[in-house]
């Protein structure tokens, strides 16, 4: 049966019992975000004593007033160890899934999801993939002398507790034109969620086989809510979750520092251009991307970006891949396309919608001025967080089977080719007559630490807080 064939009742979000920044983002305005990993090294009653005070000022998804935004918004999120040491018992610990529990640094996850050689956990940055991350703070800020200040009231508050401290912190601060460093429009194709964000059903949601689109069951993003497999259950099972009360209106996290070394990505590009048959540097990193720089699609703009083209408009994901089948536009290998090749695998779309994530990075790091062609020694790179309901299904789906692998798009050992191979080696085939075979595909992105994370509902942080979990 095709996925719109299915019939459902309508779904009521309780907005107020989620963290915000995950089924509707804070939004653009938000221009600093730092990320502040606690260690906690005290008895749980000590550490929820600190905690308590934490939740008290966590940001929900509920609307602003009147639509006003605040100077700040504060979020939290826990990694396996954290939840231990908030006192949360083993058997409750052991209801989370399993990857969550292992952690993003477990040796053979890392083989999977292509962390070796530079990118491998031993290189990772101090305290981050080791076990002692426990409670991830996320604050965002309008402007930098509020982000000061929050700053300075979260460690007051640290310091004041006693048994907390800060181990690692990562500053972040949105560029020009919300771009990535490479020089990319980033983070507008995100799903459209049934009663969040519908409107951005075109492109969004999931290609039907009549042209239209459906909006995701929440259940794919926040626990709790039917998803995409139970949304049609006649018992109205939910999916799985961590147990009472934990699970409910919480997702998980996956938190990933990404060095990016502009300077090599620039220089290997413009050789390359030189070979390339178009000679055209821009379309050729285009075509790497799926994208223009300022966000066209190849797919639906193959020779010249739209100037008139907004990454917020509603119309700015809506395109497919049913007549670029054999990718002489955007290319199978194209980033974009192999993280969601929307409806380019066949059967409806079926194959790839249960595979979507909420992406919510920021980069980090000063720019590398236009035209530098070496490396300055600046650390800058992307921040990647996303929000799902399963870290296996979804992004490691997206990572190790899209990314890291070929072969369901018929590329055979190719990667991802932005974000380059550990090793040096490696091409992408740039469909065409002739074909353009770009190589090398060097180190262009290594990570620098990274941590699975589950985000608390508002009702299960209140229990954290009263050690009332179980
Ligand atoms: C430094 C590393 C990365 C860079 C520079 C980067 C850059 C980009 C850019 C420029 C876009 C197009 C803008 C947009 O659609 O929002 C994009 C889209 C996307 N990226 Fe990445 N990305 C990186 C890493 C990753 C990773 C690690 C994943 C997943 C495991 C990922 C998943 C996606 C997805 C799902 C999309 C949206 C595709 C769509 O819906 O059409 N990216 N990325």
């Amino acid at each position: 049966m095709a996925p719109g064939a299915k019939q459902h009742p309508p779904v009521h979000i309780d907005f107020g019992d989620i963290q915000g920044d995950i089924l509707r983002a804070y939004g653009n305005t938000y221009d600093c975000t730092s990320y502040a990993f606690v260690h906690i090294d005290c008895a749980p009653e000590q550490a929820r004593a600190w905690f308590s005070g934490v939740v008290d000022h966590v940001t929900t998804a509920n609307p602003w007033p009147r639509g006003e935004k605040p100077l700040t918004t504060l979020n939290v999120a826990l990694t396996a160890p954290g939840l231990r040491a908030l006192g949360v018992s083993d058997d409750k610990v052991g209801s989370f899934s399993r990857e969550f529990r292992e952690g993003m640094s477990d040796a053979a996850r890392a083989v999977l999801l292509g962390d070796v050689g530079p990118s491998a956990p031993s290189q990772w940055e101090r305290g981050l993939g080791t076990g002692e991350t426990h409670v991830l703070l996320t604050i965002n800020a309008q402007q930098p002398v509020d982000h000061k200040r929050a700053l300075g009231k979260m460690k007051a508050a640290m310091k004041a507790a006693g048994g907390v401290r800060v181990i690692y912190q990562e500053d972040t601060e949105m560029l020009p034109g919300a771009r990535e460093h490479f020089g990319y429009a980033d983070g507008f194709a995100q799903p459209a969620v049934e009663g969040a964000t519908e409107r951005k059903v075109r492109g969004g949601g999931i290609p039907l086989q009549d042209g239209g689109w459906r909006a995701f069951a929440p259940g794919e993003f926040i626990l709790g809510y039917p998803d995409e497999d139970t949304r049609v259950d006649p018992q109205r099972r939910l999916p799985n979750m961590p147990a009472d009360p934990l699970g409910r209106s919480g997702t998980y996290m996956v938190w990933r520092k990404l060095y990016q070394d502009v300077a090599l990505w620039r220089r290997t590009m413009r050789a390359a251009a030189k070979l390339y048959t178009a000679g055209d540097e821009d379309l050729l990193s285009a075509k790497v991307v799926g994208r223009w720089a300022n966000g066209t699609p190849l797919v639906t703009h193959p020779d010249a970006p739209d100037d008139e083209f907004h990454p917020s408009s509603s119309q700015a994901n809506d395109f497919r891949y049913d007549d670029d089948l054999d990718g002489m536009r955007c290319p199978l290998g194209s980033h974009i396309r192999r993280s969601n090749p929307r409806d380019a695998l066949g059967w409806g779309g079926s194959l790839s919608f249960r595979h979507r994530m909420i992406r919510r990075g920021m980069p980090y790091g000063a720019v590398l001025p236009e035209g530098v062609m070496e490396d300055d020694g600046v650390d800058r790179g992307l921040v990647f967080v996303s929000f799902q309901a399963s870290i296996s299904r979804q992004f490691e789906g997206v990572q190790v089977q899209w990314l890291n692998a070929g072969n369901i798009f018929g590329l055979g050992n190719d990667k991802d080719y932005l974000l380059g191979d550990p090793f040096g080696k490696g091409k992408m085939t740039i469909q065409g007559k002739p074909p353009f075979l770009l190589s090398p595909q060097e180190t262009f992105v290594t990570t620098r630490g990274g941590e699975y994370l589950f985000v608390p509902g508002m009702t299960a942080l209140a229990a954290l807080a009263d050690g009332t979990t179980g």
